[in-house]
């Protein structure tokens, strides 16, 4: 499970989900979730045609020659 913590902000809460190489999350987007923000399914429980946002991140990134990281 990836390092998970929420912080308010200007009166909004925010989460900040640190991902390491090769760790893919589910993030729910129909906020029913019970273990929000992190997906558990519930979502196909709801008349809806909303699913989980699939954030991945590439086992490897190397850095190209304009110095941004590409996978
Ligand atoms: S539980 Fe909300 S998108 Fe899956």
């Amino acid at each position: 499970m990836p390092e998970f913590s929420t912080v308010e902000k200007n009166g909004h809460f925010r989460h900040i989900i640190q991902l390491k190489p090769g760790e893919r999350v589910s993030l729910c987007r129909c906020y029913g979730s019970k273990n929000f923000p992190f997906c558990d399914g519930t979502h196909n429980q709801i008349h809806s045609n909303v699913g989980p946002a699939i954030i991945e991140v590439p086992a490897s990134v190397e850095e190209n020659e304009e110095g941004t990281q590409s996978s």
